[in-house]
């Protein structure tokens, strides 16, 4: 996995649009996987930044989001839906049926999961699938358990999930929903290639799991180990829990990189 340790949230946050945008300029109607949290605000503020300058197209571009609570409608500012419209769709020219969602209201929500599958297959699969990171290790709403789920399916959300996400609903617990849908392991790891975005001190556990040599359920962050094209985006405090072997290599690595930079330049 290729590591990218960032002095700050900010510059962490422009390399990850930096990343998106490349993706968008290599392929104009890419299938981009999307999570919500607060990881992905700056994230999301850049690349409404780099639209407005001109830098990033969406018009062609299909959205598919990893995850939605049980029981709330898309038009509930609380859901997840409103909150990628608050924070990107309404400012950048995505189109609204470029926009894929998990509906948490169905009626038949194991339908609605394999209608999220189809929907995934008939646009060729995700391209780029952008990660944040539960401090249990859970991405999208896939919690710690004995098995993982394969493919998208109803969750029920551990406790400490519940608290993390309170902040939507006027910080309180009680009013979180119980369940999620979530996009399944199986689902984000055939994704053509995964950036896991993870900031602050709270994430350094679960970072330094996303590199352990013990992939397991308890972790499920430790999965993305069996895919080849993972890009994983800290600042400081997240790579605080990191071994120091990863961490000396990762700074060789950079040494290397800067000390070829000017000779490339004068080519
Ligand atoms: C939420 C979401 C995940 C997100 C994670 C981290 O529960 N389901 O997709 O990556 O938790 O959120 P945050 O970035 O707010 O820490």
């Amino acid at each position: 996995m290729n590591l990218r340790i960032c002095h700050a949230v900010d510059e962490a946050a422009a390399a990850t649009a930096e990343i998106i945008v490349e993706q968008l300029r290599r392929k104009p109607a890419s299938v981009l996987g999307l999570p919500t949290g607060q990881t992905a605000l700056p994230i999301y503020d850049a690349l409404v930044r780099l639209h407005r300058a001109g830098r990033a197209e969406f018009s062609q571009v299909h959205t598919l989001n990893l995850d939605e609570f049980v029981g709330l409608c898309s038009t509930d500012p609380r859901s997840f839906r409103g909150f990628m419209e608050q924070h990107l769709f309404r400012h950048i020219n995505v189109q609204a049926d470029h926009v894929h969602f998990l509906d948490g209201d169905a009626r038949d929500t194991g339908r609605e999961c394999a209608r999220y599958e189809r929907v995934i297959a008939s646009l060729g699969g995700i391209d780029l699938q952008l990660l944040g990171v539960g401090r249990n290790g859970h991405i999208g709403f896939n919690e710690p358990a004995h098995d993982l789920h394969l493919r998208t399916h109803r969750v029920r959300l551990r406790l400490e999930t519940r608290r993390a996400n309170a902040g939507t609903f006027e910080g309180k617990v009680s009013a979180v929903p119980r369940e999620a849908l979530s996009m399944g392991m199986a689902t984000i790891l055939q994704a053509a290639s995964i950036v896991l975005v993870a900031l602050g001190r709270s994430k350094a556990r679960a970072v330094a799991s996303a590199f352990s040599e013990r992939i397991s359920t308890d972790r499920p962050v430790s999965f993305l180990q069996l895919h080849p094209n993972v890009t994983v985006i800290v600042d400081r405090a997240a790579a605080a829990g990191l071994p120091a072997t990863l961490l000396r290599s990762h700074v060789e690595s950079n040494l290397q990189r800067r000390a070829r930079a000017p000779s490339r330049r004068r080519r």
